[in-house]
């Protein structure tokens, strides 16, 4: 009985290097076309069944847009929504997230989840028999990624070739344009601390998938002629040590100056919350440079097209 329930053709959306290149545009390609139809979603991209299917999101940390946007998503498909904190389950009593998996599954027809833990993540959609959203983890934030993609494509055509600079830590966010820089074909260089570098064994992923990725500890060198220019936080939720990673960060600040190093026609991307004044300015955040509010409504779209792809279509 305690045997995993997923099996391979389950469509689990966990990261972005367990899915494919192809997979993967045809998603962005569906949340291109989902975004011009509006509100109401056309049959054609619409999965069997979704008017009588349930998504079940869990939060073990806050959250705005991802909880938002997911949940108008799923409606705008034709489904229902639960919106669960963990305090709410038994999991935040300590039922098993084994258990957890398994009772859900028999309710609800998709799970996202934010975790605190990866390895919660890994456990819903190993246990689970439906299909498992990452929306952020410690790890990763794969949604948020695609979003990214689907807006930079929006402002500057397709992604394939072009450059970006990631400035900053080298968190969950980061971690996710890694993985996406393999799978779009596009340069990613990333300036951080040493200390604050992407864990090793993605730099490995990535070398062995042949990326581009380059890393490096001066902003200026990796945002000179980039055609995006992205950072995050400087200190992630669930973090501690902030006073330590201000400190170490505070030379990685987006401001006028450095923007003004990148191509002339660059975007500044941030996934938001912003902390004006740590990672960003007020005037680079508000500038019109800034696609960050394209940003954030993109994170509808592109969840629609990925629980689209979720559910089968
Ligand atoms: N960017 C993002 O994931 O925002 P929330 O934490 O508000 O969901
Ligand atoms: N890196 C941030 C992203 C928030 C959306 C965090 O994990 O808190």
């Amino acid at each position: 009985a305690s045997k995993s329930k997923s099996t391979p053709q389950t469509r689990h959306f966990l990261d972005l290097d367990v899915l494919d290149a192809p997979t993967l545009r045809r998603i962005i390609d569906m949340a291109h076309a989902m975004k011009k139809a509006g509100k109401r979603t056309p049959a054609k991209f619409r999965p069997a069944g979704v008017e009588e299917s349930t998504l079940a999101m869990i939060f073990e940390k806050p959250s705005t847009r991802t909880r938002v946007s997911f949940d108008v998503a799923m409606r705008q498909l034709g489904g229902q929504t639960l919106s669960l904190n963990n305090t709410d389950l038994q999991l935040g009593r300590g039922e098993s997230i084994k258990d957890t998996a398994r009772v859900l599954s028999r309710y609800v027809d998709a799970i996202m989840i934010r975790a605190n833990a990866h390895e919660t993540l890994l456990s819903l959609a190993e246990f689970g028999s439906v299909p498992v959203i990452n929306g952020l983890t410690d790890r990763s934030h794969p949604c948020q990624v695609m979003a990214d993609i689907l807006t930079y494509e929006e402002h500057k055509g397709p992604i394939k070739g072009s450059v970006v600079a990631w400035v900053g830590d080298g968190n969950n966010v980061a971690v996710s344009w890694m993985h996406a820089a393999v799978r779009f074909g596009f340069e990613l260089r990333i300036a951080c601390p040493d200390k604050l570098r992407p864990e090793q064994s993605i730099v490995d992923w990535v070398a062995r998938e042949k990326g581009a990725v380059s890393y490096g500890s001066d902003a200026e060198a990796a945002v000179k002629g980039a055609d995006c220019v992205v950072t995050d936080t400087w200190v992630s939720m669930g973090q501690t040590d902030a006073a330590r990673r201000k400190r170490m960060l505070k030379p990685y600040r987006v401001d006028a100056r450095l923007m003004s190093k990148a191509d002339k026609n660059a975007i500044f991307m941030h996934c938001l919350p912003a902390y004006l004044g740590d990672e960003v300015t007020e005037e680079v955040l508000e500038g019109p440079q800034s696609v960050v509010f394209d940003e954030a409504e993109n994170r509808l779209h592109a969840q629609k097209a990925i629980l689209a792809w979720c559910l089968g279509a």
